[in-house]
């Protein structure tokens, strides 16, 4: 694979800026961000106040944690556009995500807002190894989702040529990728799985593709996940990280010469870790929920937004800024079995161990009696379809989920093709189990 570190001039000068000057740089924008909250969100506005505090209470960076959290429900509470601190005829652009019960979050954008953001997908595609010129292919759904829009204005910016197809229609994506020769493509991890079978079908070698960078986000992935598509596509494969509450895609990147963890843009993002049960700030390095604050944003400034994903923070190595380690998962999709804390990531990282399995996967949750069962339906790797060559990897994933996780696990060992499939975010656990 070619190397793509950045050259001298390639990066902002805030990139590989001291610690100092970062925080000195946070601080004022905190404050600016928390006065503005306060005087233009009427939601912010009692919010503070019933919390006993004042944007003037903010001394220093450590003083954020003075100031009450803002959770998913505040934003469907205030639905649809109660949250935010600008006049409507200022905003710009709407983005929403669909959420699975309820009113959709809705989140809104200035002129500005829409310029930063498209700044920083910019810096991200460019830390991936994007460059000025590249022809890059947005995979990710266009529309209320920020995913499309977010990478398309971001990718603009950097001076690419955008082919905006969206996600589905995977056979036309393949005829494009054949067509255009884009060097990068923006996808969900788990889609691009589903254009490397259509490769496959289509009996070309993905290794001979034009695709030199994959963008991949917005769903949980593993380092087991980006060797499989990194040999698979000889292709760099590197990890983008945000959510539409604190902006959309590209509030941390990794950086393709070093692919360990991402970069919070931390000019724009401020990050702290907290323990999810107590809400206490811990110390850099401790696993807990990340929670953000935004510096900049106008139309939607964010304080404090629990985003209910777990990973740790360590410190800045390509870039000055922190990194994020790889994202777990989301508390909400932790599975408690028998005792056990099961991610959907763990359960990834043993099926990649399984020669005999495709990398398709979906984990299904029942209850007989008063016990939970979990089920991995999964699919055999193609060369791998005789129910003999079924039964042994699915022996060889229940040993692996048993000895490394510790759960004993039901394997449904499909033929290709039979586990859900999605054009954009993967539906990682179905949950049988009776409510109540
Ligand atoms: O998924 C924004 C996005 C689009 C990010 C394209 C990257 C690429 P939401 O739909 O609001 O926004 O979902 C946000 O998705 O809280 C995480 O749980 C998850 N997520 C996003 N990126 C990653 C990632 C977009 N790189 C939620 N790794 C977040 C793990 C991710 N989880």
């Amino acid at each position: 694979m070619e190397d793509l570190s950045p050259r001298p001039g390639d990066l902002e000068p805030i990139e590989t800026a001291s610690r100092d000057e970062i925080s000195a740089l946070q601080l004022a924008r905190l404050k600016t961000t928390l006065a503005h909250a306060y005087a233009n969100s009427p939601f912010y506005r009692a919010k503070f106040d019933a919390h006993g505090v004042h944007p003037d209470d903010l001394k220093t960076l450590a003083d954020l944690s003075k100031f009450p959290f803002t959770v998913k429900t505040d934003l469907r509470d205030t639905y649809p556009f109660g949250m935010f601190a600008v006049p409507q005829k200022d905003i710009v652009r709407i983005h929403a995500s669909s959420g699975t019960t309820g009113k959709p979050t809705v989140v809104g954008y200035t002129r500005k807002d829409i310029d930063t953001w498209a700044g920083v997908v910019a810096r991200s595609i460019r830390a991936s190894g994007g460059r000025p010129g590249d022809i890059v292919h947005v995979a990710y759904g266009y529309g209320l989702f920020t995913g499309g829009l977010g990478a398309h204005y971001g990718a603009e910016k950097l001076g690419c040529t955008v082919v905006p197809i969206s996600g589905g229609m995977t056979e036309r994506q393949i005829t494009l990728i054949e067509d255009f020769k884009p060097r990068i493509i923006m996808v969900t991890p788990s889609y691009m799985l589903s254009i490397l079978d259509e490769f496959r079908r289509a009996g070309i070698d993905p290794r001979e593709t034009s695709l030199a960078v994959g963008i991949f986000g917005a769903e949980p992935w593993t380092n087991a996940m980006r060797q499989e598509i990194e040999q698979a596509f000889d292709m760099h494969a590197v990890d983008i990280y945000g959510l539409s509450e604190v902006m959309g895609p590209g509030v941390a990147n990794e950086c393709v010469e070093t692919k360990d963890g991402l970069h919070i843009w931390e000019d724009h993002f401020y990050p702290e870790i907290i323990d999810p049960v107590t809400g206490e700030v811990l110390p850099d390095g401790s696993e807990g929920e990340l929670v953000f604050t935004s510096l900049t944003k106008e139309a939607l400034p964010i304080i404090r937004y629990r985003t209910r994903d777990l990973t740790r923070l360590l410190p800045g190595t390509a870039r000055s800024m922190r990194r994020m380690e790889k994202i777990t998962g989301r508390s909400d999709d932790m599975i408690i079995l028998r005792g056990v804390n099961v991610f959907p990531t763990q359960v990834e990282e043993q099926i990649l161990k399984c020669k005999g399995l495709a990398p398709h996967f979906q984990i299904e949750l029942t209850r007989s009696g008063r016990m939970d069962a979990m089920t991995v339906k999964v699919e055999a790797a193609s060369g791998h379809e005789t129910d003999e060559a079924r039964a042994h990897a699915a022996k060889e994933l229940a040993h692996h989920i048993k000895s490394v996780i510790g759960v004993s696990t039901r394997i449904d060992v499909g033929t290709p093709g039979s586990v859900e499939r999605s054009a954009g975010k993967a539906r990682r656990v179905i949950d049988n189990r009776p409510k109540g």
